[in-house]
């Protein structure tokens, strides 16, 4: 197997099975640093499975994945940590913590990684501001509506500047003219580097965007098109 360092991401043969029944089969694909690309296809097509397998959140049953170059099932204990920090991710579910504030959601990842206060509260007051949410810096989670609270999720997985971004349907939540907020954000964010993969079933997003769009059936990739 030959690292090539231009990929951010590259699956070989991966398959992750739950039970008996494949959530991917067999998936051989690359991004390369600096894309952005779409995953689509129906509900069960294994999007979320792909990208938690790239959060490096879940065992999968065969095949390999490098990451950054790294291979993630030989990596250590103290390896993995190392690798997400450089991976922001939006779940389809969110995964906000109710006890704290929207302030400390977003920044956490910076107070884990050391960073000063004043750092902290100009990067997550930036942050907040460019999603139209910084009147919700001290608000629990739970008391903002489900839009505000995809928006402080995306905060949070861009707080860090990490490498990779893996969004998890982050527009689902969202009337249009919030979805395209967030999307320019995502596009901002690609732009200055960012490997951005986007898991939507939102035609008209995929639409607007004209990038790359790979398409899972039945954990397989059914099509691939648009890419560079
Ligand atoms: N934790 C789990 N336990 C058992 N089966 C699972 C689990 N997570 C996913 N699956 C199954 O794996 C398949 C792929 O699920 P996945 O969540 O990846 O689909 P998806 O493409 O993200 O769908 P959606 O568009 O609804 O979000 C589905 O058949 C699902 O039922
Ligand atoms: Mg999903």
């Amino acid at each position: 197997m030959s690292e090539n360092s231009k990929d951010a991401i590259r699956l070989f043969g991966v398959t992750k099975t739950y039970g008996g029944q494949k959530a991917l089969n067999n998936v051989d694909i690359a991004f390369y640093r600096g894309e952005f690309a779409f995953v689509t296809g129906p509900s069960g097509a294994g999007k979320s499975t792909l990208l938690r397998l790239l959060y490096l959140a879940a065992d999968f049953t065969q095949g390999e994945i490098l990451v950054l170059n790294r291979n993630v099932k030989r990596m250590g204990r103290s390896g993995l940590p190392m690798l997400r920090r450089k991976i922001g991710v939006v779940f389809q579910d969110f995964k906000l913590i109710s006890s704290m504030s929207v302030f400390d959601n977003v920044a956490l990842v910076l107070e884990v990684a050391g960073k000063d206060r004043k750092f902290i509260a100009k990067k997550v007051g930036h942050l907040l501001r460019s999603m139209g949410i910084e009147g919700k810096a001290n608000a629990l989670p739970q008391s903002l509506s489900g839009g505000e609270q995809q928006k402080v999720a995306l905060a949070r997985a861009l707080c860090g500047d990490p490498e990779i971004i893996l969004a998890d349907e982050p527009t689902g939540s969202l009337d249009e003219d919030a979805a395209s907020v967030v999307m320019n954000i995502l596009l901002d964010y690609h732009a200055r580097g960012a490997t951005v993969l986007v898991a939507t079933h939102d035609k008209n997003l995929i639409a607007s965007a004209q990038k790359r769009v790979v398409t899972l059936v039945n954990g397989a990739v059914a099509s691939d098109t648009g890419g560079p």
